[in-house]
């Protein structure tokens, strides 16, 4: 358990870790890949380790360097990877990305795997990729019925398909193009928005045809069949999912002046930004770079927020921001509307129901609906006895809202950040002046 109280200003930079999505996907391609990938800013959370763990299974040489920013991945090319024996039990922890993308690595294996994660990947929907794989002739089994993992794939030939998915997910979009490059045909997915494109903009890094534009009924990207991805240099910027953290804290603490420095701020991840923007906070882009992905430096200057409405194709942008978005919008002025986020009940916890009890616990108003929450902001919030239900951008978010609280917060569970942010309560102690 960890004691947080309320806060001065925060003042001073930061550079956050890397990139959690793009830093699985630079692992799992590295590895299929012909030659060796250097990586460069990796994120050494624990999801992303569990990524490297299931890679070194499927027999990758996969060396991180001594800071663990750095990888170095020996790729096996696209038809060598080699478990020990034709059956292979592979480990996910906490990564809802990793279970899901690998299943489409796996399903044209010529060998067998099975598939799971922790008590709460366990429970995550696979329906949403189980069926695509299945319309191109993979064979995987929920092993409990339910739809979940754990999962068995039975490697199969693949053929291309045209999925329409229901969700905008970038999980089901990687799922079904990474199996799409050992398909008969191409193979395209029908988003209803555009949600975050890591894949598509690195499989082309890593030599692949990939397409994608706007269509009717929403987004489409597409794959070739490919014979060899090509080994290629990655470089990873901050994780803006981490740098939110920052931002909200130092929008939220009166006389606070943080500069974030490197900052990934792909549009199809940046809309927190937006967001903040839309609610009168004071963000300033420096130094905008492009090597790979598109990356700033953000200085946050603490602002007056004001209430918005949060909904329709904005949301894939901001899914993961969502629960400290609450947490600003709890210390706004004014109503904020929440709409079009059913996602959030299938996140590493229901994070409609995590954020409302814990926000409630607070003193916030706040009311849950179906796909998202109103918040009556404006209400001072004080310390409580924060629940996070083992999921860390819980857990981040309210170690936040915490620092704009009166008196003091018990969060039941700190370590859990690691998933994707070692040392953030490190980092946010060190700009306290
Ligand atoms: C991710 C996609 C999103 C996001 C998750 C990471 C990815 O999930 O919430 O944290 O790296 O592809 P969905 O694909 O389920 O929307």
């Amino acid at each position: 358990m960890l004691t947080l109280r309320s806060s001065g200003p925060l003042r001073g930079e930061i550079t956050v870790p890397g990139d959690k999505s793009i830093s699985h996907r630079s692992v799992m391609f590295g590895a299929l890949a012909q030659g060796t990938t250097y990586i460069e800013g990796f994120l050494d959370g624990a999801d992303c380790l569990s990524t490297i763990d299931c890679f070194r299974r499927l027999g990758a040489e996969i060396i991180l360097s001594r800071d663990r920013r750095s990888v170095r991945v020996a790729g096996r090319g696209m038809r060598g990877l080699c478990p020990e024996g034709s059956e292979v039990r592979l480990y996910t922890g906490n990564s809802g990305t990793t279970t899901r993308i690998i299943s489409g690595i796996l399903s044209p294996q010529p060998f067998t795997s099975i598939l799971s994660g922790d008590a709460s990947v366990n429970r995550r929907p696979m329906e949403r990729i189980i069926k695509p794989l299945t319309a191109m002739g993979a064979r995987i089994l929920s092993l409990e019925g339910n739809g979940c993992a754990p999962l068995k794939i039975t490697g199969s030939p693949l053929h291309g398909i045209t999925w329409h998915s229901p969700v905008a997910s970038a999980q089901v979009k990687s799922a079904i193009l990474c199996a799409g490059l050992y398909a008969d045909a191409p193979s395209t997915v029908i988003e209803p928005a555009l949600s975050r494109d890591h894949t598509e903009r690195m499989l082309r890094q890593f030599g692949a045809s990939v397409s994608s534009a706007p269509c009717p009924g929403g987004y489409a990207a597409s794959v070739l069949p490919c014979e060899e991805l090509h080994a290629c240099d990655i470089l990873i910027p901050g994780d803006i999912s981490s740098a939110a953290y920052f931002i909200a804290a130092s929008l939220l603490l009166p006389g606070s002046r943080v500069l974030i420095r490197n900052v990934g701020i792909n549009p199809t991840r940046a809309g927190i930004l937006e967001a903040v923007t839309a609610m009168g906070g004071r963000i300033e882009y420096l130094n905008r770079r492009s090597e790979g992905e598109p990356a700033a430096d953000l200085l946050v200057t603490s602002s007056s927020l004001h209430g918005c409405t949060i909904e329709g194709a904005m949301i894939p942008a901001l899914i993961d921001e969502i629960p400290v978005l609450a947490v600003m919008a709890a210390c706004a002025e004014g109503t904020t509307v929440i709409k079009d986020a059913a996602e959030l009940k299938v996140k590493e916890s229901d994070r409609i129901a995590t954020v409302t009890e814990n926000l409630r616990a607070m003193g916030a108003d706040i009311e849950p609906t179906p796909d998202g929450m109103i918040i009556k902001g404006g209400k001072p919030l004080h310390g409580a006895f924060i629940r996070t239900y083992g999921d860390h951008r819980l857990a981040m978010s309210f170690a936040v809202a915490a620092l704009a609280a009166e008196g003091e917060t018990f969060l039941d569970d700190e370590a859990c950040a690691g998933v994707s942010y070692p040392g953030f309560f490190d980092a946010l102690k060190s700009l306290s002046v």
